[in-house]
């Protein structure tokens, strides 16, 4: 009897956890372990409700809501990797879209944009070779992508050979997998929304299951295509469609904010009686050339833009308002509401930013509130509703000092001389809370990758002492996380094969990792280019050698004072510098390759002064060093030329390039470079 209590129990629990961890991975894409931990709960439930009959009535997995099988499949690289889109939210940053990418072409007229619904579903990329689909991949982390093409196969409206002439030899379609609302209706007891619904369904290992879900698709751009013959995305679209893909109707060519605001306002009009959900309108810049100029930077293209619907907003209640440190010591205040479902999300934290949005909207515990989830970001505060606000509510007091006891500053901007909004705790990996997230950071995806320690793991190694600082991720006593829950021998040893991989690791990525303030990972390569190699940056450990090193790195277009200050006050700390040493010690950190070391400017450092007619100066920059070379933005005899534009050049500049003997090229001259 004791025993039957016992095992219910148990049972109970493990039905409990599994919930909790369908919702992270299926609800918030967010799984708090890696996928053989999950398998391993699974399977603990499978044979237990097969051993003990009874305890189905406990729950079993096929009831359980979103559970479809977490399946693994064969990783292959992209050929162009899929990136993401960046997102605005309204006139005003649509508008700012449209001139950021008018200067960086330095364009005069209007630029043609293509806008079409932005599907939410689940990006798939699909490749074929003479005509024949020979691979269908999954977007995975943007660079690796996972072998779907069976269960991709078994959407029929897929073409699986493209029976046309003139097709090109690789071609790449990139397109969004969703399920149409009505088919939802039928299987909406097993999944959360039809986006997790396509998502599971995806990856089931057996295709049979897949075929049973009705998955559609839509076609909405492309990836590598060899040999390119398409000029525009319209006429690439109009193209796919002629040969038997599936794009959206609702598709259409626009020039200027006025014609984008009116598209905008029909399409979502029509939101509701579409088929499928959307969540914005995405524009393209449509002439590929100028798509091709624009280029991406490190997450998504500079050419296109998610233009999402008006934000889903609730009413609430604050329950308590506390403190997250984040790893910068930033100080963020969090409400913790009442929960409410925004958007088809249970919210249950919202940011309120900083103390002095706290202060500027007076927001309180019990507050009645407004809380917006706009996208994927953090559910904000927008409003509180004073009406509702009892007579005996008290104002609420931002803590002075970090959760860790440290007091926190509020730091003056150099070039504003104002008082930052955000206070930040004085500490650095002296504080247990900055410390924690400098881990989780570091084993992210833009860091090293490190597949199995997701955040809610850290925090448990953590708590448990098992890792404190980062070198001791890579001396982790396997023997000890085996007696604990979850960890079995599969999810152990997957563990350290995905720690094991990450010792080897580009300049960049390690710089970036490291978390220095204000070095992201385009900086981080800026300085790794710099650098080369990881013994040359190592110099910056002493402080009379960084002085020397922080002058020549100022020069380098890109890295300012603040840049430049922020990793002198970063070296500057024993602590950061023996956590650092201890890091690499057990890293295999390898040089950073300059792109295209044959390149035009390889080896080369320019400099540009004046604005040139066809191009502005970031699209010149992203030019040289697309080409090997390094673009100063001070001049100095290490130059190699300097690049004079037209339009207003510096007397100065031109002058002292004489003194010190640096090739001058003027803009005709360059534009003869460009042409070559
Ligand atoms: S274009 C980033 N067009 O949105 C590369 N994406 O947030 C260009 N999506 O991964 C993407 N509908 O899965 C593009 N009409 C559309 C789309 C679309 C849905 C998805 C796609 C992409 C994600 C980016």
């Amino acid at each position: 009897m004791e025993d039957k209590k016992k095992l219910i129990k148990d049972y109970k629990k493990k039905i409990q956890q599994i919930k909790k961890h369908n919702n992270s991975y299926y609800n918030k894409d967010n799984p708090i372990i890696s996928d053989s931990q999950y398998d391993n709960l699974k399977n603990e439930i499978l044979s237990l409700s097969k051993k003990y009959n009874f305890l189905k009535d406990y729950g079993d997995l096929e009831q359980l809501v979103g559970a479809p099988v977490l399946n693994k499949f064969r990783k292959i690289q992209h050929l162009t990797p899929m990136l993401s889109l960046a997102n605005v939210f309204n006139k005003e940053e649509m508008g700012d879209f449209l001139k950021k990418i008018k200067n960086y072409l330095n364009y005069k007229g209007e630029i043609s944009l293509f806008s079409e619904p932005k599907i939410d579903g689940i990006s798939a990329t699909l490749i074929y070779e003479n005509k024949i689909l020979k691979k269908g991949l999954s977007r995975g982390d943007g660079v690796t992508g996972e072998d779907i093409l069976a269960n991709l196969k078994t959407i029929k409206s897929i073409p699986k050979k493209i029976d046309f002439p003139n097709v090109p030899k690789l071609l790449e379609i990139r397109c969004e997998i969703y399920i149409g609302k009505k088919d939802f209706e039928k299987i909406k007891t097993k999944f959360a929304n039809p986006r997790n619904a396509a998502g599971g369904s995806l990856r089931q290992k057996d295709p049979s299951i897949t075929s049973k879900i009705p998955l559609r698709y839509f076609a909405y751009g492309f990836g590598t295509i060899l040999p390119m013959t398409f000029l525009t995305q319209s006429s690439f679209l109009k193209k796919v469609k002629d040969w038997g893909f599936t794009t959206n109707p609702l598709s259409t060519e626009l020039i200027g904010i006025d014609q984008i605001e009116k598209e905008h306002k029909k399409i979502e009009q029509l939101r509701s009686s579409l088929d499928y959900d959307i969540d914005g309108l995405v524009y393209k810049v449509n002439d590929l050339k100028l798509q091709k100029r624009l280029g991406n930077t490190s997450n998504s293209p500079r050419w296109a833009i998610a233009y999402k619907f008006s934000a889903e907003k609730a009413l609430t209640k604050i329950k308590d308002i506390v403190i997250q440190v984040g790893r910068t010591g930033a100080i963020t205040p969090v409400a913790k509401v009442d929960p409410v479902t925004v958007g088809g999300v249970v919210v249950s934290n919202a940011t309120l930013h900083n103390e002095d949005e706290i202060i500027r909207k007076d927001i309180r515990i019990d507050d009645t509130i407004i809380i917006q989830r706009a996208g994927d970001v953090i559910p904000q505060v927008i409003s509180t509703d004073l009406s509702k606000r009892k007579k005996d509510s008290k104002k609420f007091i931002f803590p002075k000092k970090c959760l860790c006891g440290a007091q926190t500053v509020k730091e003056i901007s150099k070039t504003t001389k104002k008082e930052d909004a955000v206070r930040r705790c004085t500490k650095g990996y002296d504080c247990k809370f900055i410390a924690k997230e400098k881990l989780k950071h570091i084993v992210s995806k833009e860091a090293f990758n490190i597949d199995g320690l997701g955040k809610k793991v850290v925090d448990q190694l953590w708590d448990l002492n098992f890792m404190k600082e980062p070198s001791d991720i890579f001396d982790l006593d396997y023997d000890k996380l085996k007696s604990l829950e979850g960890w079995g021998d599969l999810s152990i040893s997957n563990l350290k094969k995905a720690i094991e991989k990450s010792r080897s690791i580009m300049l960049d990525k390690f710089i970036f990792s490291i978390g220095i303030r204000h070095i992201g990972q385009e900086n981080a390569k800026i300085i790794a280019s710099f650098f080369g190699s990881i013994v040359e940056f190592t110099k910056l450990f002493n402080s009379k050698e960084r002085e020397k090193i922080l002058k020549s790195l100022v020069e380098l277009d890109g890295i300012g004072e603040t840049q430049s200050k922020s990793i002198n006050n970063f070296f500057s700390n024993d602590t950061n510098i023996n956590i650092t040493k201890r890091l690499i010690r057990q890293l295999d950190i390898k040089k950073y390759s300059i792109k295209n070391i044959n390149g035009l400017f390889s080896n080369k450092k320019l400099m540009f002064t004046g604005g040139f007619q066809n191009m502005s100066r970031s699209e010149a920059k992203a030019f040289v060093e697309e080409n090997g070379g390094k673009v100063l933005g001070t001049i100095s005899k290490k130059l190699d030329y300097l690049v004079v534009g037209d339009s207003k050049p510096t007397k100065k500049k031109i002058e002292q390039a004489k003194e010190f003997k640096v090739e001058i090229i003027w803009e005709k001259g360059w534009n003869k470079i460009l042409k070559s």
